[in-house]
This record gives structure tokens, sequence and C-alpha cells, in this order.
């Protein structure tokens, strides 16, 4: 992987720190990411991955550290740093009124990509997506797997260098979960885009990611390769290593759970 990846790195954090009031969501933790890379958060629910995603795509301030990417600080160039990035959230954030061309145009205008290339651009992501049959539907009236599709589509419109997935899979049946992660995959190889993802899906994480750090109640308690892992906590399965470094499993039970809920409520908005 060295060849691949040259200095400086895409994301570089160094001592993050937030607090909600009293409490801890990040106690202090540090991770690079290197351009082209492909990088996994993973922990249980409440370890944090969505406040760091948060104050990585600067839509959080944080309480303490530093955050560049693409060598800028997040704090302050706030504006380059959002160019330079697209971010899917791991509630939906389509507008369910509006089509999925009216969607990604939406997004076009917000983030001044200029006229001319709005159109070509989009027709583009809808065929790499396979979202021209949908062009016009709502997006209320489409299933979970397509919405998700639609979000990812809409994050690349304006040619972000790093894109950041939060629970991107959540909820997916495990078919379009592989469509959404093979394309994913393909952008990273062919347009080199850095790829910064959270899931609680150890399978995920062991086959997509480059690199995984796990993250466990504000702490970066391991990070390296699936292989790494494996090898420091002398276990086969990145389950395995989790388990050993956590002492526990991830609560997969609770995941289960979760996913089962937003099936429902997404049944509850498709009538
Ligand atoms: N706006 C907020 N105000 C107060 N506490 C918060 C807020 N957002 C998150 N927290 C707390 O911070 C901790 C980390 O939450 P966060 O959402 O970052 O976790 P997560 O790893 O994304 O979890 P999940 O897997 O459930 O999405 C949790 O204890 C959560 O309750
Ligand atoms: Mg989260």
């Amino acid at each position: 992987m060295n060849g691949k990846f040259s200095n400086p790195p895409m994301i570089s954090v160094r001592n993050l720190v937030k607090n909600y009031g009293n409490s801890q969501a990040l106690r202090g933790i540090s991770f690079q990411v290197q351009r082209g890379e492909i990088f996994a958060f993973l922990g249980p629910n409440g370890a944090g991955k969505t406040t760091a995603i948060k104050i990585l795509t600067t839509l959080l301030r944080p309480t303490a550290g530093r955050v560049e990417i693409d060598g800028l600080d997040v704090t302050i160039d706030q504006h380059a740093v959002r160019e330079r990035l697209g971010i899917i959230f791991q509630d939906s954030s389509l507008d369910d009124q509006l089509t999925v061309l009216e969607n990604m145009l939406y997004h076009a205008v917000l983030y001044d990509v200029p006229r001319r290339l709005r159109g070509p651009r989009i027709e583009a992501l809808i065929e790499v997506f396979g979202l021209g049959e949908y062009r016009h539907k709502q997006v209320r009236r489409l299933s979970g797997g397509l919405k998700r599709r639609v979000e990812v589509a809409r994050a690349l419109i304006h040619n972000p260098k790093t894109l950041f997935l939060d629970e991107p899979t959540i909820g997916l049946d495990p078919q379009s979960r592989n469509y959404l992660w093979a394309q994913v995959k393909q952008l990273n190889e062919r347009e080199d885009v850095t790829v910064f993802l959270t899931t609680h899906y150890m399978e995920e994480a062991e086959r997509f990611a480059h690199r995984i750090a796990i993250l466990d109640q504000g702490n970066i308690i391991a990070q390296g390769t699936a292989k790494d892992l494996n090898m420091q906590t002398h276990s086969d399965t990145l389950e395995d290593s989790f388990i050993a470094l956590t002492g526990r499993e991830i609560r997969s039970e609770d995941n289960g759970m979760i996913d089962r809920m937003r099936q429902l409520s997404q049944l509850g908005k498709r009538k």
C-alpha cells in the first residue's frame, strides 16, 4: 500500500476531544487517513462515530484538538473544507417531496457547480448508480436502498476529494449493501476518492476498508489493517478481535433492532 499514498495525509486528527455538557463523547483521539485510502471507524452505538464525522465535516466544533482535511483546519477554513468533501449522513437528508433529479440539481446549485457542468455531471452519476428509470420519481416513493444510492450520487456532484459515509448501509438488504460498496470501491479505485466510513458491520469494515480504527466509548482502542488487528489479538476474524479488545460483542442484537426500527419507519413514510 505504501507506494500508492503520498503525503500529506488527506485527514489528520490530533487529540480530538468533544464534550456534550459534562459527558465526553470523544476523549482525545488521533489518527490519519492517507490520500486514496478507505478508512473505517468501527464501533458500537454511542462510541462517538457520528460525533467524529460531524467534526471532520465542519458541522460540529471540537472542544479541543486539531483536525485538518487536505491540509486545511476545519475550524478555520470551513468553506474550503466543505468544497472538498461529500457527506452521506446516518439519517437521510434528501428532500422526500422532490424527485431524484430535483434533489441532485438542488445540491449542484448549493455547491456552486457551474451551470454548464450540472447536467452532464448529474447524468453521469445517474448512469453510474443505475438511477435512470427513477430520475423523475419523488424520493419518498423509493426503497431505502435506492434512496441510499441517490444520496451517494448526490454527494459526488461537486467532485469531492473525500467521501464521508456515516453508517451508509444500515437497514439495507445484503444485495443493496453489496451494490453500494461496489460503487464506492470503484470510485475509490478509479477516481482516487478518499473514503471515510463508519459502520458497526464487522464484515463490511473487513472487506472494504484498507485500515480500521476501533472506537469504543470515545477512545480509539486499536487501529490498523484487519490483518494487523487480528494479529494483535491472536484472532482469526475481526469480530473475535473486537471482542478481545473491548471485552464484549458489538451488541449486534441492538443493531438488528435499530435496523428493524428504521425499516419500519421507512415503511411508514412510503404510504
Ligand atoms: N447533541 C448531543 N447532545 C448530547 N449528547 C450527545 C449528542 N450527540 C451525541 N451525544 C452522545 O455522545 C455519545 C456519542 O454519540 P454518537 O452519536 O457520536 O455515537 P455513534 O458512535 O455515532 O453511535 P450510533 O452507532 O448509535 O450511531 C453518545 O453517548 C451520545 O449519547
Ligand atoms: Mg452514529
